[in-house]
């Protein structure tokens, strides 16, 4: 049994309003799955793509990186900000080769164990790039579920506890629904349902939405950031 009363529309919003991103395409390869991953934990879609494209063309693999010297990772990385995460991608690729026979590992306590790697892009790895059935709790998906389930306009500024209890109880059954779900109501979150703007008019779970019932009562806890 499904118990999430917004996995259909959200996932037929997702079919007709996704951004057509390289790192979701059938068959797009475990690793590259990870550079996205890494690469857009601090760097929006918009800077990540030339660079992601730059870098699979030079590294398709993580025995391509593996190969090459530290350095010419950290110029690679360019502009994205945050260069350490270029050191950690390097250091996977070799973990990958040295451990993993050069596949990017699909068991979540494998993937936890790479470099630079927590448990939400663990779990953004196994789900996308393995179909895995796994809770995905990004920023995006953390604000859409706060206003959707809980009513308040912005979720906790530290994850709690409640809110993967609650990312769990609305896992579809099914892995391959399940994976669509998190990316999905991810992309919800950075297209329509945005910190600033929601664009409630134009979203498919308005009509189910605690927060916009409450009357989108303005975020009264704690200070914190968007
Ligand atoms: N698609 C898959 N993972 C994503 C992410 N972290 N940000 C934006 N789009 C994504």
């Amino acid at each position: 049994m499904n118990d999430n009363p917004y996995s259909t529309a959200v996932l037929a919003w997702y079919q007709a309003n996704a951004r057509d991103l390289p790192w979701r395409h059938e068959g797009a390869s475990p690793w590259s799955v990870l550079v996205s991953e890494i690469m857009l934990q601090q760097t929006p879609v918009v800077r990540v793509l030339p660079a992601w494209e730059a870098w699979m063309e030079r590294w398709p693999t993580p025995a391509d990186l593996a190969a090459a010297p530290s350095g010419e990772a950290v110029r690679m990385w360019n502009r994205l900000g945050y260069p350490r995460r270029a050191l950690n991608l390097h250091a996977c690729a070799r973990t990958i080769v040295e451990r993993h026979g050069g596949e990017v590992p699909d068991v979540h306590a494998d993937l936890l164990e790479l470099p630079g790697v927590g448990p939400y892009t663990a779990a953004a790895v196994a789900s996308f790039a393995y179909g895995q059935r796994h809770a995905i709790l990004d920023t995006n998906v953390r604000r859409v579920l706060a206003r959707a389930v809980t009513g308040v306009q912005y979720p906790p500024k530290a994850q709690t506890r409640a809110e993967v209890a609650l990312a769990e109880a609305l896992l579809p059954p099914e892995a391959s629904v399940a994976a669509r779900w998190g990316v999905a109501v991810m992309e919800l979150g950075a297209l329509l349902c945005t910190a600033r703007s929601p664009a409630c008019g134009d979203c498919p779970i308005s009509g189910d939405c605690a927060w916009r019932a409450a009357g989108r009562p303005a975020y009264d806890g704690p200070p914190r950031r968007g």
